[in-house]
């Protein structure tokens, strides 16, 4: 199902769509390859576009698009264990900063709730105040001191609590 939210068309991505995964790759700086993936990741591996182009009832995956430009804009990744899912972010480079990621947070928060998932998991490595920010508001739907952090050496992991959807 397509969505509109503030000018910005949202996609589920098809499962095995590795072509739409290696457009947005090939959109990321290496810093922000090295943020997405802790650890520096100069390009994908077939394994690699195999898991992320993955999609199935555990494995839930946005697409960004913006107005005029054909090309995928960012993307949301959701790996679900149960009640916990693990989720990870990547926005274009030249459309950083813009909003975008948050916007994508905040559909993936209410995907995952109206799923039955209670718990967000996602990992930091090193200084990233956007990443940050983007899980500690817009996924944690503003309630940012319920957000749990723990480091193990310069990685961060942030916890957030999704509330049941309204009856
Ligand atoms: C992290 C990322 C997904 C955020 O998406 P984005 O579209 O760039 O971020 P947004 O514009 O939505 O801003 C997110 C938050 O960062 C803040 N922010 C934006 N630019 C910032 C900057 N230069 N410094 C500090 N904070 C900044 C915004 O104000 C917002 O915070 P708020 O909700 O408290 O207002 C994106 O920058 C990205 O893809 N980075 C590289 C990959 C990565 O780090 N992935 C995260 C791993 S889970």
């Amino acid at each position: 199902m397509t969505r509109y939210v503030d000018g910005v068309t949202i996609r589920l991505l098809r499962n095995g769509d590795t072509a739409t995964v290696a457009a947005l790759f090939d959109r990321l700086g290496d810093r922000s390859r090295a943020q997405r993936f802790a650890m520096a990741k100069p390009r994908l591996t077939e394994a690699d576009l195999a898991a992320l182009a993955r999609v199935d009832g555990d494995h839930h995956v946005l697409v960004a698009f913006l107005d005029g430009d054909p090309r995928p804009a960012a993307m949301a990744q959701l790996v679900r264990d149960g009640a916990t899912a693990e989720v990870a972010f990547a926005v274009a480079d030249e459309y950083q900063g813009r909003g975008l990621g948050s916007i994508l947070s905040r559909e993936l928060a209410a995907d995952a709730r109206a799923a039955g998932i209670r718990e967000l998991r996602a990992t930091v490595s090193g200084e990233n105040p956007r990443a940050v920010s983007l899980i500690s508001r817009s996924l944690a739907s503003g309630r940012s001191r319920r957000v749990r952090t723990s480091w193990v050496g310069g990685v961060r992991e942030l916890v957030v609590p999704l509330d049941a959807p309204a009856p």
